[in-house]
């Protein structure tokens, strides 16, 4: 099935996740772009904002399955994913899937966020927890690539 990652990624660790989802499954990537102006960022997610992003350069109805990930910020989605998956709604596929490269706190609330946003329940998600440091670890890595192998499993992929 045709895969699109898209992700957004201020300091580099959902990045590195969505290439390892996306090397795995064979999908093409797009980076969701916006200001990286933290304390507007860290606000706008606070207050379940979206904020403006660049104009994506592919188009999710191309594809069967399409797969989202982002960092939480504040305890919710950031708001660059919320404006993607709010724009993009209606080109969306039924299949979605989405990770959450983050700290561990507020994924739940995050991951309910991007539901709504969506418009459409995921077929799988996942939440990877990162430490201080702005890269994943080995069992990070290991955890992203998880998610794709389960993505094939599902027959989503
Ligand atoms: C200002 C700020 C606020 C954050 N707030 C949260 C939070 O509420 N919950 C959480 O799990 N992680 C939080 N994080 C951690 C990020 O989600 C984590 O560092 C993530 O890996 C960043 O993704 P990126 O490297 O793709 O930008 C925060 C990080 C920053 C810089």
């Amino acid at each position: 099935m045709k895969t699109l990652v898209a992700y957004y990624s201020l300091s580099g660790t959902n990045r590195r996740a969505a290439e390892i989802v996306a090397g795995a499954l064979g999908a093409d990537l797009e980076e969701i772009k916006a200001s990286p102006m933290v304390p507007l960022l860290i606000l706008k997610a606070w207050l379940g904002m979206g904020t403006k992003i660049g104009e994506p350069k592919r188009d999710p109805s191309e594809y069967g399955l399409v797969v989202v990930g982002g960092p939480v910020f504040a305890g919710k989605l950031a708001a660059p994913v919320k404006s993607y998956l709010d724009r993009e709604r209606a080109s969306l596929p039924g299949k979605v899937a989405f990770f959450l490269v983050c700290g561990g706190r507020g994924d739940r609330e995050a991951l309910a966020g991007m539901e709504k946003a969506a418009g459409r329940k995921p077929v799988a998600t996942a939440v990877i927890t990162v430490g201080d440091k702005k890269r994943l670890s080995v069992e990070n890595e290991a955890q992203a690539k998880a998610f794709a192998e389960t993505l094939k499993t599902l027959g989503v992929s």
